[in-house]
């Protein structure tokens, strides 16, 4: 089981083969699931969703080779509410030194008319394939489907329910990204406050990305008392994603002066694992993403890199090696300035006086005008037409 007992460590569960690989056409080969998992345990990722074996004899064979291969993590797999699916999901997941069985049933008015249960047989449900799994596994997590969907006072009494059942960790989903902040970090506390036995277990958030609110949720979750957050690399996941690993992690860790949570990830492999789960799934980081993007540490306009030259705390707050970037870069564009052009010059290995810098300069901004960016080449043939004017 994954406890701590340092109030403020909250634990990561990454669900990027799990949930990430729900995603239309993001799907990854079993050797690629390895290898993403390889790097999850790396990274210090505390529970790896390696998938959900009922769904598919390549998802068992998957989660069962991680759950063998895993050093650090918990191994977790996924199963609806029903014996079947949970015995499948045990088979995958015992071998791992610390295995997970996740059960789930949607909770809301509108789930619960999917089987078609009255809310007393779905509590029913609920007691008996929470006991189930228990009983078979040590760590049992159980996530009511579309919670923040789901009517408070029938909320409280399943989760009750699963916590008398045996379940150790308690997620709570916003399953098609409807909270906003403030009701996430409510439904936490509320749920800590009125349930019997809440202290007992963990509290997870699961937040989807449909507002573009997940990070802000998950993070305004923990302050409501959820000590793990659910999320997947580059925030893959169904529709417009899950909460983004990177972003949860690394706001945690610049704003650790208003946000007193911690994590275990080694932040420097975040670079690395983005850009091999962009490959793998095939779905390419926006430029503008955060924290990943290849804009993230990139800055064009001439007073940003003349700031940047200075001082790179005037334009960052974290440095690009915190996340495993070499370097921040100081692309050449029309809005540069002449700071940036003579740093470009130096690292060329050119040494120009002021007035050839001048001449360069007009140049270059002529050629900036007609071309979205201006690349080392370019550079380097104004500067043998400069050196033939001279
Ligand atoms: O979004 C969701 O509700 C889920 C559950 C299966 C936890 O992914
Ligand atoms: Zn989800």
């Amino acid at each position: 089981m994954t406890n701590t007992s340092d109030q403020n460590r909250v634990l990561i569960f990454d669900t990027t083969l799990r949930d990430g690989e729900q995603s239309p056409g993001a799907t990854m080969t079993h050797e690629e699931k390895l290898e993403i998992a390889e790097m999850l345990d790396d990274m210090g990722v505390d529970i790896i969703e390696a998938g959900f074996p009922i769904a598919s004899e390549g998802d068992f064979r998957a989660v069962k080779e991680i759950a063998e291969r895993s050093k650090n993590s918990v191994i977790c797999g996924l199963s609806r509410a029903n014996f079947k699916d949970i015995d499948r999901c045990w088979e995958a997941v015992k071998h791992a030194g610390k295995p997970r069985i996740h059960t789930f049933i949607g909770t809301s008015p509108l789930h619960r008319q999917i089987p078609n249960l009255t809310q007393d047989e779905m509590a029913d449900r609920i007691h008996e394939t929470v006991s189930h799994a228990r009983n078979l596994c040590e760590d049992v997590q159980w996530s009511p489907m579309d919670a923040t969907r789901t009517e408070w006072d029938y909320l409280c009494r399943v989760v009750e329910i699963a916590i008398k059942a045996g379940a150790t960790t308690i997620n709570i989903p916003d399953t098609v990204g409807y909270s906003a902040p403030e009701e996430s970090a409510n439904i936490i506390r509320g749920l800590i406050e009125q349930v019997p036995g809440a202290s007992d277990v963990i509290f997870a958030t699961h937040c989807h990305n449909d507002l573009g609110m997940a990070t802000a949720n998950s993070l305004a979750a923990v302050a409501g008392g959820a000590r793990q957050i659910e999320c997947t690399i580059n925030g893959l996941g169904e529709r417009a994603g899950n909460t983004a690993l990177e972003e949860v992690v690394m706001a945690l860790k610049v704003r650790h002066d208003i946000m007193p949570w911690s994590t275990g990830i080694d932040t420097t492999k975040i670079m690395a694992i983005s850009r091999r789960v962009s490959t793998v799934s095939g779905f390419p980081v926006q430029f503008n993403k955060a924290i990943v993007g290849k804009n993230a540490f990139a800055h064009e306009s001439g007073i940003h890199q003349d700031g940047m030259l200075k001082n790179p705390e005037n334009f960052e707050i974290m440095k690009p090696s915190d996340v495993g970037l070499a370097a921040s870069s100081l692309p050449l564009g029309k809005h540069s300035g002449r700071a940036a052009l003579r740093d470009k010059l130096e690292t060329l290995g050119f040494e120009v006086g002021d007035n050839q810098l001048k001449d360069v300069f007009v140049r270059f901004k002529d050629l900036a005008d007609r071309k979205k960016e201006v690349f080392d080449d370019d550079i380097l043939a104004l500067m043998r037409v400069s050196e033939t004017t001279d």
